[in-house]
């Protein structure tokens, strides 16, 4: 069975592009509805319940959007919502963002392994879960990406400003010997020529999750019978809760994140 539904993705803002690039590439006939809130972006510091009536908000737009899968890319309204998402939208298939924090405990060679996220995922049950469960006998650290997701959505992921935001965060981290990064935040891989720069001649590896968020998006495509049967390119749309100039700023930038 096929279905040309559109696949919904949602982010507090343009970090969650990041995944939506990773599903264009592998699904590229998938037709793709992006929803960046912009409007009360940052989620970062926000209490639980008030990201949790944000995500409903935008979950249930991408409902009515017709969507037939939703991927919550955005770690922080994981963190907070998800378990409720998914009872409320029911039997709708929702993807949500897991911290990588497996495959970096699984790879780690000096038994350090650094979290980057926002204090609300690092505080999360989700997050806690995760680390006690694969972080056994690991040393697992965890720095929130303090002004990380200000200097992405204001554009200012090449400045002199965003690598020392960047230096301060890992500098304590690589002090104590990780060899691995985790993005535990979908802003965050926007600041990836950054990091490489402050982490060059380092033996240290990023993870970024992205990349098998797409690839579990595919997968729970065919065990619903979901995939699209059209053979073109897929219609992207984007949306926000803010105003028509940010709309266009997503896609710009997800166009620009394509090259
Ligand atoms: N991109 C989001 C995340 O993955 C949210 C960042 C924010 O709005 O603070 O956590």
């Amino acid at each position: 069975m096929a279905n040309n539904a559109p696949i919904g993705i949602y982010d507090s803002g343009l970090g969650g592009l990041t995944v939506w690039r990773e599903v264009r590439r592998l699904l590229p006939h998938e037709a793709l509805v992006y929803l960046g809130d912009g409007k009360n972006c940052p989620y970062g510091s926000r209490p639980k319940e008030e990201i949790r009536a944000l995500a409903d908000e935008a979950v249930g737009t991408l409902v009515a959007e017709g969507c037939k899968l939703v991927v919550v890319a955005c770690n922080t309204a994981t963190a907070a919502a998800i378990d409720f998402l998914r009872a409320k939208y029911a039997p709708l298939p929702i993807v949500g963002m897991e911290p990588a924090v497996k495959p970096a405990c699984l790879a780690t060679r000096s038994g350090v392994v650094g979290v980057l996220a926002t204090e609300r995922s690092l505080d999360g049950d989700l997050f806690r879960r995760t680390a006690a469960r694969y972080g056994r006998g690991i040393e697992v650290l965890t720095v929130p990406g303090r002004g990380f997701v200000e200097l992405v959505e204001q554009d200012r992921e090449q400045t002199p400003e965003a690598e020392a935001c960047v230096r301060a965060a890992v500098g304590g981290m690589l002090d104590r010997g990780v060899d691995q990064i985790v993005l535990g935040c979908t802003h965050y891989p926007f600041l990836l020529p950054v990091l490489k720069r402050v982490l060059a001649g380092r033996d240290v590896t990023v993870v970024d999750p992205s990349p098998a968020v797409a690839r579990r998006v595919a997968q729970l495509l065919d065990e619903y019978g979901l995939r699209t049967a059209d053979k073109g390119p897929g219609r992207c749309r984007f949306l926000t809760f803010a105003d028509e100039a940010y709309r266009l700023r997503l896609e710009k930038k997800a166009m620009e994140s394509l090259v």
